[in-house]
């Protein structure tokens, strides 16, 4: 095998989904500490900066100039270079947090196990799904009262339409947590006892031989019962089928207590996949290929006026990156120099010499790039495939405050727009402008940057939350079937497209058109 096979084989690199406050911080910040990657919890910023206003968020990018250092951790643990791409939910939420699960090779999916599955966990999911990337669940803070967990494992299969496997159970909960079953392990793993004590083998028969203590709590019968009840009536495990994302590996656990969090790791390691090949408009792009290409799916513009520099987010596909390197830009066979490159720490921003398959640097940019760009060395030239238009949520009219700046206004707007910042759209004869984004955030760094970059005030008219739907059978729309509660516009490609006031309004339509074959993007 050679140097570059054995690299890219050692790589796993995911983003965690779940909903704020299910415990992503935490989990990471464990991941982090048993990487050797940060000393101490509440290391991670991002704990504190979900929690910021928005407003607050915009002082602080100030402060700390770009907000990268958390975007992307990386860490070794046995063997392995684990890269763990964080995808921003809150405030911060913007459909770059769904373009960076175009960059990862498996997802981990948190669920507080009170609170079962919410919005953004389901958003972020459909994503991943779509994909047919392998998703592992870690279900949370089994040291409260929580659901139970049959009922949770129910939920996944209804509500997020994929089937489960239990690699461990719990037994008991909240105050009664005592520990989870490890199937796959084949051992019980005891919560709050001494390290000598902590995992106990099961026999052939998956039980405990042997006077131990917590055979004599009911709660262990229980798990007994259940585990007999998910061997009969559960899925099998399958390696395939975890690959293809259609069933997901659950774990039990407490972040918090760090409990269950290095079994959950050790075993995430083993079944997480290496980097694959990735479609390109050449055929697949073999990770283990000498030559070096990679994608751009994230573009941070700086928030301080005073340091104009945006930083690429590229996740490399194949070849090793070298710095200095001189790699082409498909989309307009420009040559451009790899010099200024970085690599990301939780702790640090260091400057990263190699990189493989797998792994995410960070270019200094000053205006080359643009999201989902390709980079390759080398004679063959190609591009991978386009990332996803997402459906986006909320909606804004924008204009020009000063009516002499229109140049400049839409200069601005079709920049951002390119970049992949916001998404436009236009009203039908007035051509009003209407941005659509999938989070709150995208509006506010445009209004910033409109300003900052282009020396444009704008004025924004919120127009609300909307569900937008593309039209399989355009030539079938007229005008008339338009109204406030049915807005008709058209993309920045000039589909059109319905914004819909809510779920009722959309509903109404399908029945007073039936004719009319709606679709959403992603
Ligand atoms: P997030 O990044 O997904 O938004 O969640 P985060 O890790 O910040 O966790 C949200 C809250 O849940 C935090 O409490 C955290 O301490 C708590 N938490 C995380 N994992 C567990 C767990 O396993 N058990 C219990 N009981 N709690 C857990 P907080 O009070 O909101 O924040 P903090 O003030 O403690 O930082």
């Amino acid at each position: 095998m050679t140097t570059l096979q054995q690299e890219v084989l050692s790589r796993r690199t995911f983003a965690i989904i779940s909903h704020p406050d299910a415990g992503k911080t935490t989990l990471t910040e464990q991941l982090l500490l048993f990487g050797g990657a940060i000393r101490a919890a509440g290391t991670v910023k991002g704990k504190k900066t979900g929690k910021y206003a928005t407003s607050d968020w915009m002082e602080i990018e100030k402060q700390r100039g770009i907000s990268v250092t958390s975007s992307v951790m990386q860490f070794d643990y046995d063997g392995k270079r684990v890269n763990i791409l964080d995808t921003p939910g809150h405030q911060d939420f913007s459909e770059d947090t769904y373009r960076t699960l175009m960059a990862v090779d498996s997802a981990v999916m948190i669920i507080d196990a009170a609170k079962g599955i919410e919005a953004q966990t389901l958003k972020l999911f459909k994503v991943c799904k779509m994909r047919g990337i392998p998703i592992f669940t870690f279900i949370n803070k089994l040291d409260r009262q929580g659901r139970e967990p049959l009922e949770i494992m129910e939920e996944l299969e209804e509500v997020l339409g994929i089937e489960s496997y239990a690699m461990n159970w719990p037994i008991g909960m909240g105050k009664e947590f005592l520990g989870i079953y490890d199937r796959h392990h084949k051992r019980i793993e005891q919560f709050r006892v001494d390290e000598q004590d902590r995992f106990l083998s099961l026999n052939e028969e998956g039980e405990l031989e042997g006077d131990y203590l917590i055979k004599q709590s009911g709660l262990y019968d229980q798990a007994l019962e259940d585990i007999m009840l998910l061997n009969e009536a559960g899925n099998d495990f399958s390696y395939e089928r975890l690959a293809k994302g259609e069933i997901t590996p659950v774990f039990f656990g407490s972040a918090l207590t760090n409990f269950g969090v290095q079994t959950f790791l050790e075993t995430y390691l083993q079944f997480a996949p290496s980097p694959l090949p990735r479609q390109s408009d050449i055929g697949a792009i073999d990770p283990v290929a000498e030559e070096f290409s990679g994608f751009v799916f994230k573009i941070q513009a700086n928030m301080n006026p005073a340091h104009r520099d945006r930083i690429a987010f590229l996740r490399i596909c194949s070849g090793k990156f070298e710095r200095g390197m001189a790699v082409q830009l498909a989309r307009t066979g420009k040559t451009i120099k790899l010099s200024s490159s970085t690599s990301f720490l939780a702790d640090d921003r260091s400057t990263v010499d190699v990189a493989v398959s797998g792994d995410i640097i960070g270019i200094y940019d000053t205006g080359n790039y643009q999201i989902g760009d390709t980079i390759t060395e080398g004679k063959r030239a190609f591009q991978f495939e386009k990332l996803p238009q997402f459906t986006p949520e909320l909606f804004m009219r924008v204009t020009a405050k000063n009516v002499m700046k229109q140049k400049h206004f839409h200069k601005g707007i079709n920049q951002l727009v390119q970049e992949g910042a916001i998404q436009l759209y236009k009203t039908l004869r007035t051509e009003d402008v209407i941005l659509g984004a999938v989070g709150q955030l995208q509006f506010e760094v445009f209004e910033h940057r409109m300003k900052n970059e282009y020396n444009v005030d704008v004025m924004m008219e919120n127009i609300g939350s909307k569900i937008a739907r593309w039209i399989e059978n355009e030539t079938e729309v007229t005008e008339s079937m338009s109204s406030s509660r049915s807005m008709l516009v058209k993309d920045r490609h000039n589909r059109l497209v319905f914004l819909f006031e809510n779920d009722f309004a959309m509903r109404w339509f399908v029945d007073k058109h039936p004719s009319i074959k709606l679709y959403s993007l992603l």
